[in-house]
């Protein structure tokens, strides 16, 4: 008998460093904060063939046939997406009563996007949950998801969103690695540093933004090069690109250095050297792979005004958040939030 009623809990997350290297098969270093989206799902009598959707926060719904959702924009993509994408693995599915509530500020960098995805299809398979679906793993339903945003929002954006909320755990960020697909988890112990997020004010959304430009860019140099990905290639192939295919190309290589070095530094408890590292990434975004804005320049520029060591651009950029590392005993800097990493995503 399939569940009555199910609660999932999807978190968003914080990149550390390793940005625009998922979609390159490179490293990245991210960790899932506190904030998320829960999604209660709650099966309609039989008969039924609709899933009824409630946004909570937003004061908003939806109404949809189970087998065939239709196109809708906004975050509605997202839950018809979910649906129809399960349907497609073959998952069970039935008609269900599905309610949503974000405590993650929505395109502001910290991944809602995934967060909601992920949340939905934990919720979704869990209610249907019958033994002979077998189980789902955690890598399988990031691909999954990562479809649902690929095909149904139109925003071309890679694993690592996704990964960071599956993958979460209390006190750890984890290094992705996404040649082979692995995880490994990394403590995060920070001797009193503080990660804080800042909203650099401008909302953006990747479908719209310059993210699938750089895509785009990207998967050019890759051809050029005779490579899959940007990550297989070695610095002197990278110099034979013609601009700008040569500055994104090179952030992809130093970033991916850099993720190492950062392992490296928070293995040695060294936070000073990854705050300069924060720094570094922040200025190849900036200059190499430009996703940088003079909204999110004048964040970042506040930030180390009030005291933080390292500041950068955190996730697809074209605006959002801006990461900090703060020393111990600096003060929360106006309109920074603190983040610490909590656990991966779930069913309560
Ligand atoms: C967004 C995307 C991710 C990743 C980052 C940049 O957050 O959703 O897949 O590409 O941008 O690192």
């Amino acid at each position: 008998m399939p569940a009555r009623r199910v609660t999932a809990f999807a978190p968003g997350r914080v990149n550390v460093i390793g940005e625009h290297t998922d979609y390159n098969g490179g490293l990245a270093l991210p960790f899932a904060i506190r904030e998320g989206v829960t999604v209660e799902a709650t099966a309609l009598a039989p008969g039924s063939d609709r899933v009824e959707v409630r946004a909570t926060d937003l004061g908003e719904h939806d109404s949809f046939p189970l087998r065939e959702p239709g196109r809708a924009g906004g975050w509605r993509a997202f839950v018809r997406g979910a649906v129809a994408e399960l349907d497609a693995a073959g998952r069970p599915l039935v008609a269900m009563r599905v309610e949503i509530a974000a405590t993650v500020p929505r395109g502001a960098g910290l991944s809602s996007s995934a967060a909601l995805t992920v949340s939905l299809c934990l919720a979704m398979t869990a209610l249907a949950d019958s033994p002979d679906a077998g189980a789902l793993d955690r890598l399988e339903l990031a691909r999954l998801c990562s479809r649902v945003e690929n095909d149904w929002t139109g925003a071309h954006t890679g694993l690592l969103d996704q990964l960071a909320s599956l993958y979460g755990d209390a006190d750890e960020a984890m290094r992705i690695d996404f040649a082979e697909l692995t995880v490994t988890p990394v403590p995060l112990r920070l001797h009193g540093w503080r990660f804080a997020v800042a909203d650099s004010g401008q909302r953006h959304a990747h479908a719209s933004s310059g993210y699938n430009e750089r895509r785009a860019e990207c998967a050019s140099a890759c051809e050029q090069l005779g490579v899959t990905t940007l990550s297989e290639a070695d610095a002197a192939q990278v110099a034979m690109l013609p601009e700008p295919l040569r500055r994104r190309a090179r952030h992809v290589l130093g970033e991916n250095e850099r993720v190492r070095e950062a392992v490296q530094a928070l293995q040695a408890g060294d936070i000073r050297s990854l705050a300069a590292l924060l720094d570094a990434s922040h200025a190849s975004l900036r200059d190499l792979y430009e996703v940088s804005t003079p909204a999110v320049e004048a964040t970042v520029a506040a930030l180390h005004a009030a005291g933080a060591a390292g500041a950068r651009v955190m996730g697809g950029g074209f605006g959002g958040a801006v990461l900090a590392l703060l020393p111990p005993g600096t003060e929360l800097p106006a309109g920074a939030t603190e983040v610490a990493p909590g656990p991966g995503a779930h069913v309560l």
